[in-house]
C-alpha cells in the first residue's frame, strides 16, 4: 500500500527488518469461545455475505474515461457494469470519488459529501449504485479519515487562528527549539510536521503536507466522522474499506519515533491508545446499524495484533488488510526478490493466527503496488498468461476473501517508465526530490526500483481494446500513459478468448462462489519448503480439495505427499493432463485443483 519514505539508503538494514511483534500494542484479548450459535455456522463460521464475496478494486481515475477527459469517471464504471459482473465479483470496492485537489490522487479529500468534479455528480454516484444493486453486487467506498486535504473547510478555519472552534480538529504544535515539535518522518519523504505562516504552529501530517492529519482525540471530529458515514450508508453503500485506520490515535505526547522504527514507522504510528475505544464507539454509533462490509487498511498491524481489530466478539472491524504477503517483495521502499516458502508462511500464519471468531482478507496488488503478474508472477511473454492464472488460482483459492485489482483479471503488467516525467504519484516525485536531487541515489537505480515498485505501475488506464489510448478514452490524452502493450492484453480481445486469462478468472471465481470449501473450508500447506510447488488443501466436512501451482518456469515432476492421488481435476491452466497416480508432471507456472 504505501509508498516512499526515503528509504533507498537503508537497503542493507532493512533487509534484516522483522515485520512481526514490535513490543508496542496491547496483548490480544479475545473472550473464550462460546457466544455463537453451532446450528448456524459453517465449519466453526458465522456465515457473512462478506466472507463469501470476491471484491474487485476500481480506481476511479484509471478504470473508464466517459467525456474524453482523459480520466477516468462515475458514468465510465456504470458503463463496464456488465463487464465487471462477467468476471464473477460480487462486491466493488470504489477508491475514493469525493471532491479532491488530488495532492494523492483523491485521498485528500475537500468535502466528504461531494463527488470530485472530474469523476461526475451525485446523480451520477446514485446511478452507479443503482445500477451496482440491480446486478446483485454491493458496493463499498472507501473512507479517508486519517486525514483531510488541507483544502477542506475545518482546515481552512482550523489554520486560521489559535482560537479558531476548529483548531482542535487537527493536530497542532509549537515549535521546539526552533524546530518540528518531533521527529516523526512523512511516507512522502521528509518530516511529518508543517509550520503554518498564520500561527506559527506546526500541523501534522503522515501523508503529504497537503493532507493533515485529524484529531481523532477530539470527539467533534469523531462525531464529524459518524454523521459522514451515516450519510453514505443512507445512500445504499455496503460498507467501508478504511484507509491507514490504525493510524487514527496518535501516542499521548507524541513522543519520538525511536531509532530503531525510523525505517518503519508505521509500526510506531499504528495502533495507539484509544484505537480499540474509538473503532468500537464507530462500530456502535453507526456500523452495529446496518448491515455492511468493513475492510482496515492495517498498514503497521501485526498478524498477532489482528485479532484485537477483528474478532467479531469485540465489535470493531469485519476484517483487516494485513501487509506481510503484498510486501514480501520490498524492503522499505527497495524491491527484494522473494521466495515460495516465505509467501507459504505467511499464509502459514495468517491461518494459524486466526480463528472461527475472524476473518482474513487475500490480496497481492492495488493501487499502492505493483502489478500482481509482474511482481509474484512472470511478466515475459512466454509466461505471462499462465503466470497471472496460477496467481488467480491462489488467491481464489486461498482462505480469505479475495480483493482484485482492476485489470489484474486481464494479466495488465507494470509500466516501462524511463523518466520521472512519466510518473504522476507523489511519493515518487518527492522520493526524487530527496534522493536523486541530492546525489544520494542515482537515476538510473532510481528508475529501475520505480519499474519494479512504483505505485504508478498499477495506476496506468484500463486496456479496454486496441483502439488509441487502449480504449480508456476518447481524448486524445490519458492522464496517466496507457501502457504501450495495450494492443495486445486487453479486455475486448480476452473476453472473446476461451483461454484468456479473463475467462479462466471468471471460471475460478465461479468455482470459488459455487464451493463452501473454498470459503470456509481448513487450510493445510502441504510442503512449506517447496522452492518451486504450492500444494495445499482445502477441506470442508467430506469435502476435500487439492491446489497444485507450479511457481517456476521449469517442469517440475512433483511427489504428492504419501497417500494422496491425484482425484478429479477441477481446472487447470493449462491443457488437461491425465496424470492419476502419486506424481504429477507439472508443466511450467501450471496450475491444477483437483478434487480428492
Ligand atoms: C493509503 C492509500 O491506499 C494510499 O493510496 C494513500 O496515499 C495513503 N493511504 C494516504 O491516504
Amino acid at each position: 500500500m504505501i509508498p516512499a519514505r526515503n528509504t533507498f539508503l537503508l537497503l542493507a538494514a532493512l533487509a534484516l527488518t522483522s515485520f512481526s511483534s514490535p513490543a508496542l500494542d496491547e496483548p490480544t484479548k479475545v473472550p473464550s469461545p462460546s457466544s455463537t450459535n453451532p446450528a448456524a455456522t459453517v465449519n466453526g463460521y458465522q456465515p457473512k455475505w462478506w466472507k463469501e464475496a470476491i471484491v474487485y478494486q476500481v480506481y476511479p481515475r484509471s478504470f473508464k474515461d466517459s467525456n474524453g477527459d482523459g480520466i477516468g469517471d462515475l458514468k465510465g464504471i456504470t458503463s463496464e457494469l456488465d463487464y465487471i459482473q462477467g468476471l464473477g465479483v460480487n462486491v466493488i470496492w470504489l477508491s475514493p470519488h469525493f471532491d479532491s485537489p488530488n495532492a494523492d490522487n483523491g485521498y485528500d479529500i475537500r468535502d466528504y459529501r461531494k463527488v470530485m468534479t472530474e469523476f461526475g455528480t451525485m446523480s451520477d454516484f446514485d446511478e452507479l449504485l443503482k445500477g451496482v444493486k440491480q446486478r446483485n453486487m454491493k458496493l463499498v467506498i472507501d473512507l479517508v479519515v486519517n486525514h483531510s486535504s488541507d483544502e477542506h473547510k475545518w482546515f481552512v478555519e482550523s489554520r486560521k487562528s489559535k482560537d479558531n472552534a476548529y483548531r482542535d480538529y487537527y493536530i497542532w504544535r509549537p515549535a521546539k527549539d526552533d524546530n518540528v515539535p518531533n521527529n516523526w518522518v512523512s511516507f512522502f519523504s521528509g518530516p511529518a510536521w508543517k509550520q503554518d505562516p498564520a500561527t506559527g504552529e506546526y500541523y501534522l501530517h503522515l501523508f503529504a503536507d497537503k493532507q493533515p492529519d485529524l484529531n481523532w482525540d477530539n470527539p467533534k471530529v469523531r462525531n464529524e466522522v459518524y454523521d459522514l458515514m451515516k450519510f453514505w450508508l443512507d445512500k445504499g453503500v455496503d460498507g467501508f474499506r478504511m484507509d491507514v485506520i490504525p493510524f487514527v490515535s496518535k501516542r499521548e505526547g507524541l513522543p519520538d519515533l525511536p531509532a530503531d522504527y525510523m525505517t518503519r514507522p508505521q509500526f510506531f504510528y499504528a495502533m495507539g491508545p484509544h484505537l480499540h475505544e474509538y473503532l468500537k464507539e464507530m462500530n456502535h454509533e453507526v456500523l452495529s446499524k446496518y448491515d455492511v462490509m468493513t475492510v482496515g487498511e492495517a498498514f503497521g498491524v501485526t498478524v498477532e495484533q489482528t485479532p484485537t481489530l477483528v474478532d467479531e466478539r469485540r465489535n470493531e472491524l469485519n476484517m483487516i488488510f494485513n501487509f506481510d504477503a503484498v510486501r514480501l517483495n520490498r524492503n522499505g521502499e527497495a524491491w527484494r526478490d522473494w521466495t515460495l516458502p516465505e509467501l507459504k508462511a505467511i499464509y502459514t500464519n495468517l491461518d494459524q493466527t486466526s480463528n472461527v471468531h475472524m476473518w482474513n482478507t487475500v490480496f497481492l496488488s492495488n493501487h499502492d503496488n505493483p502489478r500482481v503478474v509482474s511482481a509474484f508472477g512472470d511478466d515475459s511473454a512466454p509466461f505471462r498468461a499462465a503466470s497471472a492464472k496460477v496467481l488467480a488460482t491462489m488467491l481464489l483459492t486461498l482462505k480469505g476473501t479475495p480483493f482484485i485489482y482492476q485489470g489484474d483479471e486481464l494479466g495488465m503488467t507494470n509500466y516501462p517508465f524511463t523518466s520521472i516525467d512519466q510518473c504522476d504519484d507523489i511519493a515518487v516525485k518527492n522520493a526524487w526530490k530527496a534522493l536523486v536531487l541530492t546525489n544520494t541515489v542515482s537515476p538510473d537505480v532510481f528508475m529501475a526500483n520505480v519499474r519494479k515498485v512504483s505505485r504508478d505501475n498499477s495506476r496506468t488506464p484500463m486496456q479496454w481494446d486496441s483502439s488509441a489510448n487502449g480504449g480508456f478514452t476518447t481524448g486524445a490524452k490519458a492522464w496517466l500513459a496507457v501502457n504501450p502493450n495495450y494492443k495486445d492484453i486487453n479486455a475486448k480481445q480476452e473476453l472473446g478468448d476461451p483461454n484468456s486469462i479473463y475467462n479462466y478468472f471468471r471460471q475460478m471465481a465461479e468455482l470459488r462462489r459455487k464451493t463452501p470449501a473454498f470459503v470456509y473450508g481448513d487450510y493445510k500447506d502441504l510442503d512449506p519448503n517447496n522452492a518451486k510447488v504450492f500444494v495445499y488443501t482445502r477441506t470442508l466436512g467430506k469435502e476435500k480439495y487439492l491446489v497444485v501451482l507450479n511457481f517456476s518456469e521449469g517442469a517440475v515432476a512433483y511427489d504428492l505427499p504419501a497417500g494422496l492421488k491425484a482425484g478429479e481435476l477441477v481446472i487447470s491452466n493449462l491443457a488437461k493432463l491425465t496424470d492419476q497416480g502419486g506424481t504429477l508432471h507439472l508443466k511450467p507456472w501450471e496450475a491444477r485443483v483437483y478434487k480428492l
